[in-house]
C-alpha cells in the first residue's frame, strides 16, 4: 500500500518549504499546504481543513499567529486519524516577561501548545529563537538589500537559528521515533549581534550594509512616516525589544537533542544564503547545500 502523506502547513514559508524539500528527498509523500501553495489551505476558511487533512499521518503545523485556530485544527485532524502533530512554536512562549504581547498572540500560541500537548497524539513542539533567514527572507531582508538596517535593538545579540536546523529537526520529529513528548528549544550555536551579523553579510555578499541602532520612539515615529499605523509600529517595537535585551541570546540544546549534532552558524547560514545580486546558478547550489 502507497505510504499515507504527511501534511505541511505553512509550506511556502522559511521553516515549511525546507521541510516539504527534506520529506520529498527522502522520499516522503507530502501535501504541501498553504493559501498559494500546491495544496489550498486557508486557516482562515475551515472549509479547506478536511481536504488538508484526509488521508494524512503525520502534520507540520505553522500556525496563523494571532489566532486560536489549532485547537480546532488537531480536534480536526484526530477524527481524519492523523497520528503524529510537529507544532511550530517559538522560543519565550512559556515565560510571561519575554516580550509584551499588546494582541494576545503569546497566549494563542500557547493555548496551541497545551491543545497540542492534551491531543492524545504523538507531538514535537519546535521552540525556534529568532530565525537566521529574517535577514535573508523575512523581516529585515528589504533593509538588507538597501544596505541599512535601523532598528531599536541597540548592541542586543541573539543566537539566530537557521532555519535548515529547524526543518532538520521538523522532519526528523515527523518521520523517526524518539521524539514524542519533547519541546525542542532551538538557537543557533553562539549569540551575534546585529552589527556582527550585518558585518558578516557584508564580508559574504562584498557589500558595504550598515547596522544603525535607534531608539524605540525614533524607529516608531520612522514607521508612522512610512505609513505604518501608531498601534502597528508599535507592535514591531515591541517584538524587537527581547532582542535588545538580549532575551534570545542564549544557547538552546534543541538541536543537538533531536539531531545528535551542533546547530549551523550563522556564518555558515550567510555563506549558503540567497542574497540580492547571487546568480540563479548560485542560487541552485546554495539551496541544495543548505
Ligand atoms: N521569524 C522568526 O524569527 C520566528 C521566530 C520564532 C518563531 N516564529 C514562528 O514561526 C512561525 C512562522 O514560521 P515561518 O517563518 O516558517 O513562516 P513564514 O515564513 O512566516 O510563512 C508563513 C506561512 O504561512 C502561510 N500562511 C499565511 N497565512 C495563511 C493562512 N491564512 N492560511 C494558511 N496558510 C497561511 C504562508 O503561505 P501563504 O501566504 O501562501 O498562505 C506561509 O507558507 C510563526 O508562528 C512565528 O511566530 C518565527
Amino acid at each position: 500500500m502507497a505510504e499515507p502523506p504527511i501534511l505541511v502547513t505553512g509550506a511556502t514559508g522559511k521553516s515549511g518549504r525546507r521541510v516539504v524539500a527534506r520529506l520529498r528527498a527522502a522520499g516522503h509523500p507530502v501535501r504541501a499546504a498553504a493559501r498559494s501553495g500546491e495544496h489550498p489551505f486557508d486557516w482562515t476558511d475551515a472549509s479547506t481543513w478536511d481536504a488538508a487533512l484526509e488521508g494524512v499521518r503525520a502534520a507540520y503545523v505553522v500556525q496563523l499567529d494571532g489566532t486560536n485556530l489549532v485547537r480546532p485544527f488537531v480536534e480536526q485532524a484526530k477524527k481524519h486519524g492523523v497520528r503524529r502533530i510537529v507544532l511550530a512554536s517559538g522560543r519565550g512562549i512559556d515565560d510571561p516577561d519575554y516580550v509584551r504581547d499588546r494582541t494576545g498572540m503569546r497566549d494563542g500560541i500557547a493555548d496551541s501548545e497545551a491543545a497540542v500537548r492534551e491531543s492524545g497524539l504523538e507531538w514535537t513542539i519546535s521552540r525556534p529563537g529568532w530565525f537566521a533567514q529574517n535577514f535573508s527572507e523575512g523581516f529585515f531582508a528589504d533593509a538588507i538589500a538597501a544596505g541599512e538596517l535601523r532598528l531599536p535593538a541597540g548592541d542586543g545579540a541573539a543566537t539566530f537559528v537557521d532555519a535548515a536546523d529547524i526543518a532538520s529537526v521538523v522532519v526528523a520529529a515527523l518521520t523517526e521515533d524518539g521524539h514524542t513528548g519533547q519541546t525542542y528549544e532551538l538557537s543557533g550555536p553562539l549569540a551575534v549581534s546585529l552589527a556582527e551579523a550585518v558585518a558578516t553579510i557584508s564580508a559574504v555578499t562584498g557589500r558595504e550594509i550598515r547596522y544603525v541602532p535607534l531608539s524605540t520612539k525614533d524607529y516608531i515615529a520612522e514607521l508612522v512616516n512610512q505609513g505604518l499605523p501608531h498601534a502597528e509600529a508599535e507592535i514591531f517595537a515591541d517584538v524587537l525589544e527581547p532582542l535588545r535585551e538580549g532575551r534570545d541570546a542564549h544557547v538552546s540544546d534543541g538541536v543537538h537533542r533531536a539531531l545528535g549534532r551542533p546547530p549551523r552558524s550563522f556564518a555558515e547560514f550567510a555563506e549558503t544564503a540567497i542574497w540580492p545580486g547571487k546568480t540563479v546558478d548560485q542560487a541552485g547550489k546554495v539551496e541544495s547545500r543548505e
